[in-house]
């Protein structure tokens, strides 16, 4: 309630959203809210529904029903960049890293992109060198522990570090949410705590979203989370409700009659 001072605003929202492939139904009417600075997850079995529901909020797909509303605006029909204009970042995907390129040249042009400040084309030729001083980016190098790694060429880098750099390019766009897929996958141990490390410094300073399949490693990271199960949120809360016999029986697997 906006009389309530003490509770941060809506910032982004979900209204009944479906989206079907076929007769599968991957987001079944879910309504959901996200605040400001809170740090959320979206938990799942695979094919829970997680990563549909993930692209209807950052624009990849457009609902069959239901409305995304943005800090009040509805988004529904935004598409991605849109989005990203206005505040909304998920981290790079993979393909749009620079692979051939530094890791210290990728920051460069994630900066300069997400500011207009040059064409793509300028950075390529001219301007990514003069800007590999610049205080921004060697801040963000520091404090995503990449600047021992700055000058390699990205093919060359491991899983861990090439997912603080993505992470570390979606931050240098300075967006209000940062909404992240699955950024724990496929990283050995060591890599994991480096990438929660990197996330942990940005609560306060962004809204978190992140979808993950496993809670294992995320158990002291999240103030709030829902469950999804075929489509629906089947729980919704702090990590008690991981305790409920629905999410006990459809994430966990627990059978609770032959237990
Ligand atoms: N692009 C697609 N085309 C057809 N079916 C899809 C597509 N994306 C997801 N699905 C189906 O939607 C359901 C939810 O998938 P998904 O959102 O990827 O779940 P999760 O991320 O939780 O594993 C699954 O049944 C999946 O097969
Ligand atoms: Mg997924």
């Amino acid at each position: 309630m906006s009389s309530d001072v003490s509770t941060p605003a809506v910032i982004i929202k979900a209204e009944g959203v479906t989206k079907r492939f076929g007769s599968v139904v991957a987001v079944n009417r879910v309504d959901y809210e996200l605040r400001e600075y809170e740090v959320a997850g979206i938990l799942g079995s695979n094919g829970a529904g997680k990563t549909s529901f993930f692209n209807l909020l950052t624009g990849y797909f457009i609902p069959d029903e239901g409305r995304i509303l943005y800090q009040g605006q509805d988004v529904t029909r935004m598409t991605p960049q849109e989005r990203v204009a206005l505040g909304m970042m998920r981290t790079f995907q993979l393909t749009s890293t620079f692979d051939n390129l530094s890791v210290i040249d990728n920051l460069v042009l994630a900066f300069f992109r997400a500011h207009r400040k040059s064409s793509l084309w300028q950075l390529l030729t001219n301007t990514c060198k003069q800007h590999r001083k610049d205080e921004k980016i060697l801040a963000t190098l520091a404090s995503f522990d990449l600047e021992r790694v700055a000058n390699r060429e990205v093919s060359h880098l491991g899983l861990g570090e090439k997912r603080r750099m993505e992470i570390a390019m979606a931050i240098l766009a300075e967006p209000k949410v940062l909404l992240l897929d699955e950024p724990l996958a496929g990283l050995a141990e060591s890599e994991i705590k480096g990438v929660l490390d990197v996330l942990q410094r940005q609560v306060g300073r962004q809204t978190i979203l992140i979808v993950e399949h496993k809670i294992s490693h995320l158990e002291h990271f999240l103030q709030k989370l829902i469950v999804m199960h075929e489509g629906r949120i089947i729980a919704e809360g702090g990590y008690e409700c991981l305790q409920s016999p629905e999410v006990r029986k459809s994430y966990w697997q627990i059978d609770e009659a032959a237990a």
